[in-house]
């Protein structure tokens, strides 16, 4: 499809998709359009084959329902933010949405702006590790920020998004949500959402944060590869139904916003109560993994600046950043 008759779809929509059910003239949107009836023909295709329910009938159209696409409009239709999400990339194929991001934030785009895609090729995730992103049924999004606080202050906002993941899905899913500190969202003890978070800084100041997402939505069984098989899940295998994603990343920017602003004023001391009831390794005892150090402890709570406090011998620790595996269960 040609990038004009992509860029009539997305003109088309914006003005029948303010009235569902309203029947309109296909003349008359020629006209408003600048289009030739052929050209109206492709775009109405092209929106159907994105998932929109359209109905024609002799030389009107009606809109019925949206489509659960990745679509600019789509997200940004009656969507509640004021910063997060005004501005909106949505690709349909990219090798990975935070490194988009990141070109964009350094060519000047704003604080807010998001990138999304409904495949990735080469979606990464922490620690250099890949992250399996088929098409249509994920979320992948990566959100540039440009904080006016210390480098410092920048780790903590990982395991905020990290809560406005998981208050986002706890409103759609049943399940046990945990937060496996810093940022993995479980369903179950099974990995659902991932975030990787990468920042550019000088010493005193941030120049901007990419905050990438990846939720596992409307994955079956069989769309993950083996090795994920025993330890992801996705929304739809723990629900048994299919989750709106337009729905789901648009409740997502919001509570992001809400947890950011409150992020920016006092870190994380708001919302401790709620960051140690999602936690799944308070408790426990674990192990972490830090560069080529390990240590271990009981974890005892995580502190307004997102860090992880483990003791042992009643010797407490201060733990930033790592990777952890629970070595005995808080039973
Ligand atoms: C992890 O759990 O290891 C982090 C996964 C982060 C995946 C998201 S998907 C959108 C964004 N683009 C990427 O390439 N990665 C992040």
């Amino acid at each position: 499809m040609s990038p004009e008759i992509e860029k009539l779809a997305d003109k088309l929509l914006l003005k029948i998709r303010r009235r569902p059910g309203k029947t309109v003239s296909l003349t008359n949107l020629g006209q408003t359009l600048k289009a030739e009836p052929d050209e109206l023909r492709s775009a109405l295709i092209l929106l159907k084959e994105l998932g929109y329910k359209i109905r024609k009938q002799k030389n009107t159209i009606k809109f019925v329902a949206p489509a659960d696409s990745l679509t600019d409009i789509e997200i940004g239709y009656q969507l509640k933010t004021r910063v997060i999400g005004r501005k909106i990339y949505a690709y349909r194929s990219v090798k990975s949405t935070n490194d988009i991001a990141a070109g964009m934030a350094q060519s000047g785009q704003p604080e807010g702006t998001i990138v999304t895609a409904e495949e990735q090729t080469r979606g990464r995730g922490r620690l250099g590790r890949s992250w399996h992103s088929p098409p249509g049924c994920g979320i992948y999004v990566s959100i540039i920020l440009r904080p006016r606080f210390k480098p410092e202050m920048a780790p903590g906002l990982a395991v905020m998004t990290a809560l406005a993941l998981a208050d986002t899905i706890s409103e759609v899913s049943k399940g046990e949500i945990k937060i496996k500190w810093p940022n993995d969202i479980l369903i179950g003890g099974r990995k659902v959402a991932g975030i990787l978070t990468e920042l550019s800084a000088e010493k005193k100041r941030v120049e901007y944060v990419v905050i990438g997402v990846g939720v596992n939505v409307n994955h079956k069984t069989d769309d993950f590869p083996s090795e994920l098989s025993s330890i992801a899940t996705s929304l739809r295998i723990a629900n048994r139904r299919k989750v709106g994603r337009v729905h789901l990343l648009k409740r997502f920017l919001e509570n992001f916003e809400k947890e950011y602003r409150r992020y920016r004023k006092g870190q994380l001391a708001a919302s401790r109560r709620k960051i140690r009831r999602y936690s799944s390794l308070l408790g426990s005892y674990v192990r972490l993994r830090f560069g080529n150090k390990t240590v271990e402890g009981i974890a005892v709570d995580i502190d307004h600046t997102g860090a992880l406090i483990i003791e042992k011998d009643s010797h407490r620790r201060t733990i930033t950043s790592g990777e952890v595996t629970v070595v005995k269960d808080r039973g």
